[in-house]
């Protein structure tokens, strides 16, 4: 009997990727899009509100977490793409001078800012309730950063980066799911600013492609074997920390289970 397919059809197949490595990047999108918690989200306005919060500090925290990845790598492809997505995340956008209010923390900032003000948020949500969800959400970014932090110090180029698309490889879909939530809010929703999700709807997908052909410049090498067995245990490490980021989030939610 043929073994199941693993690749839904909407998974990009890199053909020269081997079949472990397509398992897990195929595995490194689905494990968070099909998580519980987007059904969660999707069905309370509160769940999807408290999620934001308690996504915040991963968003946060995510510019030292990149700046520390980009002064770990030798590699100078992954070094060049890295320091590129840096300069995007501390707010540098082609054409335009840098601003703070641009960097992608601040961005977010905004976004809760003007989430909170509307009517729907403080219907459901309480001022003492933000504060606690804020506290919270340190800590789901530190648990979540401790991970990529350990394997930063104990890893190579091939293990790190391959942790690192392991976000990547989400990350615009997610965004493009809370996208269409927001825009169930009707007129609340014209007041709220959208730019950090709009940003990260697209520009994550040309991330991913990039880091994607730089794991499988990793792959071409003359030690294929061993460059697999890291590449996979980098891909293998960073989903673990991104499902269990969403877990963590969705244990916090008021309304779960
Ligand atoms: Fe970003």
């Amino acid at each position: 009997m043929n073994a199941p397919q693993v690749f839904p059809h909407e998974v990009r197949v890199e053909p020269d990727f081997q079949s472990s490595t397509h398992a897990l990047l195929a595995l490194r999108e689905h494990l968070v899009i099909d998580h519980p918690i987007n059904d969660r989200v999707s069905a309370s306005q509160r769940n999807l509100f408290e999620l934001f919060e308690l996504y915040a500090h991963f968003v946060y925290d995510f510019n030292a977490y990149v700046g520390a990845l980009f002064s770990r790598i030798t590699d100078i492809d992954a070094k060049a793409h890295i320091y590129e997505n840096l300069l995007e995340e501390i707010g540098f956008q082609p054409g335009k001078q840098a601003q703070w209010g641009f960097h992608h923390g601040e961005l977010y900032r905004s976004f809760l800012v003007s989430l909170r003000q509307t009517s729907a948020y403080r219907g459901v949500i309480s001022e003492d309730r933000t504060r606690e969800l804020d506290m919270l959400s340190r800590g789901i970014s530190e648990r979540f950063y401790a991970g990529h932090f350990d394997i930063l110090r104990k890893g190579n180029d091939r293990l790190t980066v391959a942790a690192f698309s392991s976000i990547e490889g989400w990350v615009s879909r997610e965004y493009a799911m809370w996208r269409k939530l927001l825009g169930q809010l009707g007129d609340d929703a014209l007041a709220i600013d959208l730019r950090t999700i709009d940003l990260h709807c697209e520009c994550d997908i040309e991330h991913s492609r990039v880091l994607d052909s730089i794991l499988r410049g990793f792959l071409a090498g003359d030690d294929r074997t061993l460059a697999a067995h890291e590449v996979n245990s980098g891909l293998l490490r960073g989903i673990a920390l991104s499902v269990g980021l969403f877990d963590d989030i969705d244990r916090a939610l008021a309304t779960t289970h």
